[in-house]
């Protein structure tokens, strides 16, 4: 079997349904008493890049702690899953995912791949990576918007489904239920669900690290206005905005947002929009919920997933489960 031959892609979201959502999303988003924007126009190809750039510096610690935690333990996730099918919601580039790859691999059972993302391009790249490295596998990438294509997820045999990076952090609290509803929905008996979570911590660290210094976060959040500029005509300037991270300790997860410093009207050529920036107005870009392991628990437990086994980091920041249907 060459690499081609093991690689499918579906697509489920073209680029006429992502320019729509944008659309609607802005619209509705600036039009909000409280202002706010979805974190996925984050990524457009800078703001990936910007975020790469986050997940490696000394401030960040999540993605060296996820790492960690699946360097030590991929091979007990493996053999405890027996999945013959890995799904990555959000794969991205898919770096980490190698470790379970390759314990998969030595394992025996793995016999697909299933990246999932809504960039097109990512997921080629990523498929086609994947399937040149493990001859044999079979990749099979889904296109599409967690929110609204779980169910076109390939079926058969026994799966694991993986969420890495502290991604269902961005849900605020009840549409994160639903998305944990909606995915067991689909899940069948014996599936896993893999799920990547950073953990409620000193919140002065925490700052720090949707704060840094050098103000990559700072760019990287900012970089949501040269979307819309680029992408819906509009006419922010970001020099006029500052970046915003304050730690929220009722709902427990970081506020990420950008606060007008002047009031300031501005103008989205495309959406025939005005919108009013009072000074020190502020526009939420995205939440990142923080977790504790007893009340994540009980949240898997309220929509049937019982965790099997619970792993951290040597520093206790981090936490990936790993839950089973029941
Ligand atoms: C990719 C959503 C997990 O919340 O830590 C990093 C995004 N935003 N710094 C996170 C992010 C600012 C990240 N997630």
């Amino acid at each position: 079997m060459s690499a081609i031959d093991q690689v499918q892609v579906d697509v489920h979201l073209g680029d006429a349904d992502l320019a729509a959502a944008l659309r609607s999303d802005v619209g509705n988003g600036l039009l909000l008493p409280q202002k706010e924007l979805p974190p996925k126009w984050l990524y457009d190809e800078r703001g990936s890049d910007l975020f790469d750039q986050i997940t490696r510096l000394e401030e960040y610690y999540p993605t060296e702690a996820e790492r960690e935690i699946l360097l030590r333990h991929a091979t007990t996730i493996i053999e405890r899953a027996d999945a013959d099918t890995i799904v990555e919601l959000g794969a991205g580039t898919s770096d980490k995912t190698r470790a379970l790859l390759d314990a998969g691999r030595d394992h025996g059972s793995l016999r697909r791949f299933v990246p999932f993302d809504v960039s097109e391009e990512f997921l080629r790249v990523t498929a086609t990576t994947f399937a040149e490295k493990y001859p044999g596998l079979e990749v099979h990438g889904v296109v599409g918007d967690f929110d609204r294509h779980l169910g076109q997820i390939p079926d058969g045999g026994r799966r694991m489904i993986v969420l890495l990076g502290g991604t269902i952090g961005n849900y605020p609290t009840v549409a994160r239920k639903e998305f944990l509803r909606q995915m067991v929905a689909g899940m069948i008996p014996g599936d896993r669900l893999l799920l990547g979570t950073d953990l409620v911590k000193d919140p002065a660290r925490l700052v720090l690290a949707y704060d840094d210094p050098q103000g990559v976060t700072a760019a990287f959040n900012k970089n949501v206005l040269q979307v819309i500029n680029r992408e819906l005509g509009g006419h922010f300037d970001l020099d006029q905005f500052d970046h915003v991270a304050t730690w929220d300790p009722i709902e427990e997860w970081m506020d990420l947002g950008l606060r007008s410093r002047i009031d300031q009207q501005v103008s989205v050529d495309d959406l025939d929009l005005m919108v009013d920036f009072e000074r020190g107005e502020y526009l939420r870009t995205e939440v990142s919920a923080k977790f504790r392991l007893a009340s994540l628990a009980d949240e898997l437990a309220s929509v049937g997933l019982h965790v099997e086994q619970w792993m951290t980091d040597s520093a206790g920041d981090y936490a990936v489960s790993l839950s089973v249907g029941r």
